[in-house]
Formats: structure tokens, C-alpha cells, sequence
């Protein structure tokens, strides 16, 4: 089926310049009809950022901080090409289905508040949306504004994993430290570490970040630094290998599932709202495309929450696609594309469980509804210092009401002594004047 239409593409591509116009609408509008493939009903794209310069360098480093052009942690120009390159993908796999012109109700980007992160975006809409007619503003420059939304990174709950606002997720990483599997490696790669923590300096390299070096010492190859000595293939073999079992184990390896409830299951959970809501058929609906810019991390996040991951640290410009269609009867489906290389078309991934490769949207919902969180703040156990509060206000309620009744008894006592006067009477009155204010 896709074979056919890409034929069919070629075929537009041969009557855009030699046949008429109308004959074009004619083709344009038939294959939006007869193939799903290029008209979905709506689409999300989550992708990580391209190219940047290393987060950190470790002390016995030659190439601080001031090596890099813009500092630590900063989009290249390489992967500012990157992301164009993502836009211009998007804009052919899109062409039949996002308006060519720029319409603002069509599209909504979301990035987390990060440099790199937000620049990408705003490469890859460069890319996405070169303007042509009305929308060009200064002749000559293929280039227009388009908005890119961000929260600031303390009130980020959508797109920055693993969050680290959940004691039951650290419980359940202290735990995963001790599992079988990373004792295992730990043991097998005990010098391995040793000698990684002599040789860069740092002194608490482990399992689990042992990234940081790897990432620092990828970065730096990327952009022809020389690397020292010690790093040869085989380092790199052996961090690469740790680094991406890093990654496993931030959000699978031991309760898979509860991690996904307390991480990646954000995300999915508000995807799965957003595609329900999607498919109910609604003339004022116009979004078409919601583009989130974000991390290695988001991907495996929503990814492991998916079951889908494939155990390896999704690369620069990499992009997560999942896209909604309805067919003639109506009802809806869910096909999802991972494209991690830019010489590749992108891989089709099927949801494990389903019948098929492109899902159908009640069995996606059924399939997903385990990994995505009821009451996050309560499975995190994040209640504990609302209770807490709860415990402290009950008690000086009782204790206020225990002062009550006593002063109540003693008054009782007070007055059964003097009967005769009215005193004691106003007293009372007194006290439950002072109790309601
Ligand atoms: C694309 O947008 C232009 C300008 O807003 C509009 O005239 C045109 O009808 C739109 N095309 C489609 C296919 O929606
Ligand atoms: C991890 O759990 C162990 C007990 O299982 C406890 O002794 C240790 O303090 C915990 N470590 C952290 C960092 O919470
Ligand atoms: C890689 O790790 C293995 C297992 O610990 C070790 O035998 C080997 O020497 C390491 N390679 C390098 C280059 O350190
Ligand atoms: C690494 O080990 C060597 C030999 O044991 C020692 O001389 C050197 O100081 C160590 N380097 C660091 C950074 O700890
Ligand atoms: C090593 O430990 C220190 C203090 O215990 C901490 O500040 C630092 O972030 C740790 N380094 C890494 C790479 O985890
Ligand atoms: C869900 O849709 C709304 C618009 O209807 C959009 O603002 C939001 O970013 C979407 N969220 C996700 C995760 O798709
Ligand atoms: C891309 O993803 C596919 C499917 O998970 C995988 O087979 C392939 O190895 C990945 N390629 C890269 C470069 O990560
Ligand atoms: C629509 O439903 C009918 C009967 O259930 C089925 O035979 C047909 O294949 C469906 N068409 C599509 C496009 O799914």
C-alpha cells in the first residue's frame, strides 16, 4: 500500500509540471481520501533535541567549558540542521494534511525551558514553515515566527523525566540499585568503574551515572576534539553499553509498570486524553499537529510506558510520532512511527497486545490505561505532609474542644454551687461567644 502511494506521490510530482492545475486538485484530493497513510486526523511528534555541546566536563578534562562555543549543554549548528531537516520530513510526510501556509489553530508547540530544546523547535518549525506569499515579511528571508510554548522548568509535569518530585520513585530506584542485574554488572564492571573514576577524576562513578562521562566523551568526538589516551574503542564499547543500561533502568528494568505510573505515564496519560478527544468528530476542531520538544529521557519515558522501548538512548533529532486516523465507518485507529535516523523512513512500531499495527483506538486505550496513573500525588506517596497537616489540625480542633467541654463543666460546676446567681449564666454566654468567633 505504501508502494502505491508513493507511486501516486511521484505521479502529482508529474502532473504538478506538466498538467493543469485542476488536475492536480484532482489527484491531491484522492489520495487524501483513499490512503490514511498521509491524512491522519491528527498527529503528535515528541523529539529530542539535536546536536549540543557536552552538560558537564569531568576534572581531569582538556576541554572545559570554555571549548564550547556557547558553553555547556548548547544546540550546534549541526543540530540546528538537524531539526530543520525533522521540519522539512514533517512538512512531505504532512504535505496532503498540514496546510503549507502557517495556521495557527493547525499547530501547537510545546518545549521544555531549555536552550537547546527550545531552539530546536524553532529549527525545526524553520524548516516546517518556510513562508511564501502573504506570510513572507521581508523578501528574501525564508523564515517566519511561529510560536513555541514553555512552562518554567519547576512547574514542568508534561515533558522533563524522570521527575523527581515522588518518594515512591526513589524508593523504587534505591531498590532497582539492588536488583540481581545491577549487582551483576556492577561486579563484572567493578574495575572497569575504577578505572573510569581514576582516569576522569570523578569519584563516584557508578551504573547509573556513568553516562555523564560517556555523554561528555561523545559530544567532544562529535566535534573532532582529540580524545586523551585512554579512550579507546573498547572504553567506549564498555560505557556505551552501561550508559544505555542507565537508561533501562531509569524507568524499566525492576516495576516496570509502577514506574511508568509515576513517569512516563504523565505524558501518555495526557496523549490518550488528547487522542479520545480527537476522535470524537467536531467541525471546531482544527489542531492537527502537537509538537513537544524535548529529551532523551521524555522519549524512553513515554516509550517504556508503552512497552515500546528499544533499550537504546533515542539519538539526536530523534522523533516519536503517533499519529490518529478514522476510516470510512468511523472508528478510529492509532499507528505509531519512530524515526531515528534520517536515512531511514521511519520505523513502524506496534503497541504489544494489539491485534494490529495500526491500533485500533478502544483496544490503544484498554492497552495503555495500566501504566498511566489515577492519582499520581498519591501513589508517590506524596500525601504523607498533606496528612500530616490533616493530623495537626484534628488535634487542635479535639484540643479546642476539649478546652470547651471543660471550661463548660466547670462552669456547670460553679453555677449548681451558686444557684441563686445570674452571674454564672452570663458566664456561659460568655464562653460560647468566644468559641464561635
Ligand atoms: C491553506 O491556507 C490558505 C490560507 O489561509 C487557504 O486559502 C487554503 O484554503 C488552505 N488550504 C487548505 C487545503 O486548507
Ligand atoms: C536504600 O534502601 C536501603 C534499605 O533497603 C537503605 O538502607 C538506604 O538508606 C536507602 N538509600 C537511599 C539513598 O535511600
Ligand atoms: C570493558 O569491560 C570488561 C568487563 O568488565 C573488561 O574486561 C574490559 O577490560 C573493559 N574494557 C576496557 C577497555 O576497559
Ligand atoms: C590514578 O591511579 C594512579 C595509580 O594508582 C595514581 O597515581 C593517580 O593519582 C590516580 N589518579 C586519580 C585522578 O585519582
Ligand atoms: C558525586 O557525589 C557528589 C557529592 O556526594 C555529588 O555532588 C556529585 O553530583 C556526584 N557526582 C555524580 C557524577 O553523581
Ligand atoms: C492536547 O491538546 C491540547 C489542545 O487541545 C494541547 O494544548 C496540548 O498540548 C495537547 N497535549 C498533548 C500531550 O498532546
Ligand atoms: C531505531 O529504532 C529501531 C526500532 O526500535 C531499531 O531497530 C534501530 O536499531 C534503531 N536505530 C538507531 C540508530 O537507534
Ligand atoms: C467497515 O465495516 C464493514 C463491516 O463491518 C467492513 O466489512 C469494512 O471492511 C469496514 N471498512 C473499513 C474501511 O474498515
Amino acid at each position: 500500500r505504501r508502494k502505491s502511494i508513493c507511486f501516486c506521490v511521484t505521479l502529482n510530482c508529474f502532473f504538478l509540471y506538466y498538467l493543469d492545475f485542476l488536475l492536480l486538485c484532482c489527484c491531491f484530493f484522492s489520495l487524501c481520501s483513499l490512503s490514511e497513510v498521509t491524512c491522519p486526523l491528527m498527529s503528535l511528534c515528541l523529539f529530542r533535541h539535536g546536536d549540543r555541546s557536552p552538560v558537564q566536563a569531568y576534572p581531569t578534562d582538556s576541554y572545559q567549558e570554555s571549548s564550547w562555543p556557547q558553553g555547556f549543554g548548547q544546540l550546534s549548528q549541526e543540530g540546528m540542521r538537524q531539526h530543520f531537516e525533522l521540519g522539512q520530513y514533517l512538512r512531505s510526510r504532512y504535505r496532503a494534511f498540514l496546510n503549507e501556509s502557517y495556521d495557527r489553530h493547525e499547530i501547537m508547540v510545546r518545549s521544555t525551558d531549555y536552550d537547546r530544546t527550545l531552539m530546536s523547535a524553532e529549527a525545526n518549525l524553520a524548516g516546517l514553515y518556510p513562508p511564501q506569499g502573504g506570510q513572507v515579511f521581508r523578501p528574501g528571508l525564508k523564515w517566519q515566527p511561529i510560536p513555541v510554548h514553555t512552562v518554567p522548568l519547576s512547574e514542568e509535569k508534561l515533558l522533563s523525566f524522570p521527575m523527581h518530585d515522588c518518594p515512591r520513585y526513589k524508593q523504587l530506584m534505591n531498590e532497582t540499585t539492588h536488583t540481581e542485574e545491577i549487582n551483576h554488572l556492577l561486579v563484572w564492571f567493578q574495575d572497569f568503574l575504577h578505572f573510569i573514576n581514576n582516569k576522569t577524576g570523578l569519584k563516584n562513578i557508578s551504573v547509573e551515572n556513568v553516562w555523564v562521562v560517556y555523554d561528555t566523551l561523545f559530544c567532544e568526538s562529535r566535534h573532532n576534539m582529540t580524545p586523551p589516551a585512554w579512550v579507546t574503542p573498547d572504553t567506549i564499547k564498555n560505557l556505551s553499553l552501561l550508559k544505555d543500561f542507565s537508561f533501562q533502568a531509569m524507568f524499566g528494568v525492576y516495576k516496570q509498570q509502577e514506574k511508568s505510573r509515576l513517569q512516563g505515564g504523565l505524558l501518555l496519560g495526557a496523549i490518550v486524553k488528547n487522542l479520545s478527544r480527537m476522535a470524537i468528530p467536531d467541525p471546531k476542531q482544527r489542531l492537527k499537529v502537537v509538537m513537544l520538544s524535548a529529551h532523551d529521557t521524555t522519549l524512553s519515558a513515554l516509550q517504556t510506558s508503552m512497552n515500546i522501548y528499544n533499550n537504546k538512548q533515542p539519538p539526536y533529532a530523534s522523533c516519536q510520532m503517533i499519529e490518529l486516523r478514522r476510516d470510512d465507518n468511523g472508528s478510529s485507529w492509532v499507528s505509531m512511527f519512530y524515526r531515528n535516523d534520517s536515512s531511514k523512513d521511519p520505523y513502524p512500531l506496534q503497541l504489544p497486545g494489539c491485534s494490529q499495527l495500526d491500533c485500533p483506538l478502544e483496544e490503544f486505550i484498554r492497552l495503555t490505561k495500566a501504566s498511566i496513573p489515577e492519582d499520581r500525588d498519591r501513589e508517590c506517596e506524596l500525601t504523607s505532609s498533606d496528612s500530616d497537616k490533616e493530623i495537626i489540625i484534628g488535634l487542635a480542633l479535639s484540643a479546642c474542644v476539649l478546652l470547651f467541654l471543660i471550661i463548660l463543666l466547670l462552669t456547670i460546676f460553679c453555677w449548681k454551687r451558686e444557684p441563686q446567681s445570674s452571674h454564672g449564666y452570663q458566664h456561659v454566654v460568655n464562653v460560647e461567644a468566644a468559641a464561635h468567633s
